[in-house]
C-alpha cells in the first residue's frame, strides 16, 4: 500500500468554527472531500479567540513549541480537533465576539452553520483533523480580521498572519508529521513559500515540502511597507517600487504551482483589467496558473432536508413547493401574495457586487410587475441606495439590512430569479445555491460565473441552458438580460425546464476534490 499524500490546508478561515466569507466555505468543504479521496489532509487555523472551544472541543496537543525571531523567542501551543463535527442548532454566528465582518459576509452565502448537520456526514464520519495555532501576543486576541472589509488596515494584520505562517512552519517536528505539500489560501498565507525555503537551507527535512499557493480574491492583496515586513522576519527581501511588500505576491511568485477557484478567473487575473496591478507576473505562469472550480457543500444546501424552508422539495416536487415557499416568502416580507415574478439577492452590498447597477434598473422592474428582496449589509451607499428604492415602492421591494440566515435560505427556495451582476467574481457560491434550489441566476459573464452558469438560449426544447448572462458591467447589459428573464418567465413550459437544468447542476464538491488530487500529484 502506497502512503497517502499528506497536505497540510493552511488558511485563515474554517467554516463553521471560524468564517467570514467564502474562504471559510471552501476551508470547511474541501478538505473533507480531499480526505474522502484518501488524501491525509489536515487544516491549520489560527486559534483566534473568537473559536468556541465548547462548541468544538480542542485537545491541547502541543504545549510549547519555542519560536526564535529576529534573536527573541516565542512560544507557539498546538491544540488539535477535528471538523466537520458538532456543527449543531444554536448558530454559532448568533453569538457574541462575532465580528461585523463575519456577519456581513454570513449574509452574503446564507445559512450554512446554523442546523444540524446532514445525517450523511456523520454516516460516512470524515473528520478532517484540524490544528489549531496558538499565541496569545498575535493570535489570541481582537477577531479574525480587523476590518470590517477584511482588507488589511493595520500592521497588526499583517503581523498576525506572518506569526501564523512562521509558527505553521514550526510544528511539524513535535506533530511528528511531516507534509508533502503545504496547501495556502490568499494573501494571509502568501510568505509561507518564502519561510519555507528559508527554513530549508538550514533544516533539510523541509527541503522536500513542495508548495500550492491558491487565490480566492486577487483584490485583497496583504500589502504593507517593506521595512515592517522585513524587520518583523528579520529577512532581507526585495521591496516592490512603491517601497510595499505584497503578501499575495510573495505566494505567487514562490509557490511550486498556483491556482485559483474557477477557470475563467485564472485567465481573467493574466489580464489588466483584472490583474490588480499583478497581470504581468500571472500572466508569465500562464497555463500554469491553474482553475480549479469551487463546490457547494451538498448538506448545508438542500432543499430536501432544509428545515429553514417552509416546504422541502427535490426535481420532482419543485414547482409546488417554489409556489408555496415563494408565497411564504412574500408573507414574511409583507409583500402582496402573487405569482409576480420575485428577485432575490443575498450578498455583501459592495461594488465587486455589482449593487449599483441593481439599483439603477429597480424602477423597470417595477414597471415590470416584479417583486425584489434585497439580503446583506456592505457599503453604507449601496444599503441607502436599495433601502431608498424599497421606501419608494414598499409594493414591489423589501431590503433586509442585516444578516438573517433563515431568510436567505427561504429567498434561495422562494425566489424565482436570484441577482449576480459582479464585477468580477473568483468563483461565487450564491449563484450555485440558488441552482441547488431551483432559482434562476441572472449573471455578468466573469469569473466562476461564467463556468457555473450556461445560459439560457432561447427556446429550443432541448436547451440545456438556465440562467442568464450579459457582458458589459452596465446597467443598460443587466437590464436586457432581467427583462428577458422575465419574458422568459411567461412561458410556464420553458421555465420549469429552465428550473429542471438548474436543479440538475452538479455542484458538489468531489469534482473539485479530484482536480485538487491530480495537480498535488503534479507538484510532488
Ligand atoms: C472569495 C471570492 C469568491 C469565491 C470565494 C471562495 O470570497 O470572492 O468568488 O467563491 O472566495 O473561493
Amino acid at each position: 500500500m502506497t502512503t497517502p499524500l499528506r497536505v497540510l490546508f493552511v488558511t485563515s478561515e474554517l467554516n463553521p468554527l471560524a468564517k467570514v466569507g467564502g474562504l471559510g466555505d471552501v476551508a470547511g468543504a474541501l478538505p473533507r472531500a480531499l480526505r474522502e479521496l484518501g488524501v491525509d489532509v489536515r487544516v491549520a487555523l489560527p486559534k483566534y479567540e473568537v473559536i468556541d472551544i465548547a462548541k468544538y472541543p480542542a485537545k491541547l496537543v502541543v504545549k510549547q513549541i519555542p519560536l526564535s525571531r529576529c534573536g527573541i523567542t516565542e512560544n507557539i501551543a498546538v491544540w488539535k480537533t477535528v471538523t466537520p463535527q458538532n456543527l449543531g442548532h444554536g448558530g454559532w454566528q448568533r453569538e457574541s465576539g462575532h465580528t461585523e465582518r463575519s456577519r456581513e459576509a454570513l449574509a452574503e452565502h446564507g445559512a450554512r452553520c446554523d442546523r444540524v448537520p446532514g445525517l450523511r456526514t456523520r454516516e460516512r464520519n470524515i473528520e478532517v483533523p484540524v490544528y489549531l495555532i496558538d499565541n496569545p501576543d498575535y493570535i489570541g486576541s481582537g477577531g479574525i480580521y480587523f476590518e470590517k472589509t477584511a482588507f488589511v488596515g493595520s500592521f497588526k494584520e499583517i503581523e498576525r498572519f506572518l506569526f501564523f505562517s512562521l509558527a505553521t512552519l514550526e510544528c511539524f517536528a513535535a506533530l511528528d508529521w511531516w507534509p508533502d505539500i503545504i496547501h495556502c489560501q490568499d494573501w494571509h498565507t502568501g510568505m509561507i513559500p518564502t519561510l519555507l525555503a528559508e527554513k530549508a537551507k538550514r533544516d533539510e527535512r523541509y527541503r522536500s515540502i513542495k508548495t500550492l499557493y491558491t487565490v480566492h480574491n486577487l483584490a485583497n492583496q496583504g500589502r504593507w511597507n517593506a521595512r515592517d515586513v522585513t524587520n518583523f522576519l528579520c529577512l532581507d527581501l526585495p521591496a516592490r517600487d512603491d517601497g510595499d511588500l505584497n503578501l499575495m505576491e510573495r505566494g505567487l511568485r514562490n509557490a511550486t504551482a498556483i491556482n485559483t477557484v474557477s477557470k475563467t478567473y485564472a485567465k481573467e487575473i493574466q489580464t489588466p483589467e483584472f490583474g490588480e496591478g499583478l497581470a504581468r507576473l500571472l500572466k508569465s505562469e500562464g497555463d500554469h496558473v491553474y482553475g480549479i472550480v469551487n463546490g457547494v457543500d451538498q448538506e448545508f444546501f438542500n432543499p430536501e432536508t432544509d428545515d429553514f424552508i417552509k416546504q422541502t422539495y427535490t426535481q420532482e416536487t419543485v414547482n409546488d413547493a417554489k409556489s408555496e415557499n415563494k408565497r411564504d416568502l412574500q408573507r414574511t416580507l409583507g409583500l402582496p401574495e402573487s405569482d409576480a415574478p420575485l428577485f432575490g439577492l443575498v450578498s455583501r452590498f459592495t461594488s465587486q457586487k455589482g449593487i449599483e447597477l441593481v439599483a439603477e434598473i429597480l424602477p423597470d422592474l417595477v414597471r415590470a410587475g416584479a417583486q425584489c428582496v434585497f439580503l446583506g449589509v456592505g457599503e453604507e451607499h449601496l444599503e441607502q441606495k436599495l433601502t431608498d428604492a424599497a421606501k419608494r415602492h414598499p409594493q414591489n421591494i423589501v431590503t433586509a439590512l442585516r444578516f438573517d440566515a433563515k431568510l436567505a435560505n427561504q429567498i434561495y427556495a422562494g425566489a424565482d430569479l436570484f441577482l449576480m451582476p459582479s464585477k468580477f467574481e473568483p468563483c461565487g457560491l450564491g449563484q450555485m445555491i440558488a441552482m441547488r434550489y431551483g432559482t434562476i441566476p441572472i449573471v455578468r459573464k466573469t469569473g466562476g460565473l461564467v463556468d457555473t452558469v450556461t445560459p439560457y438560449a432561447g427556446g429550443k426544447t432541448d436547451d440545456q441552458g438556465w440562467g442568464f448572462a450579459f457582458q458589459e458591467f452596465s446597467t443598460e447589459a443587466l437590464k436586457a438580460a432581467a427583462l428577458e428573464a422575465l419574458e422568459v418567465y411567461q412561458d410556464k413550459p420553458t421555465w420549469q425546464h429552465l428550473i429542471q437544468n438548474a436543479m440538475a447542476y452538479d455542484s458538489s464538491w468531489i469534482h473539485a476534490a479530484k482536480e485538487y488530487v491530480a495537480l498535488y500529484h503534479k507538484i510532488v
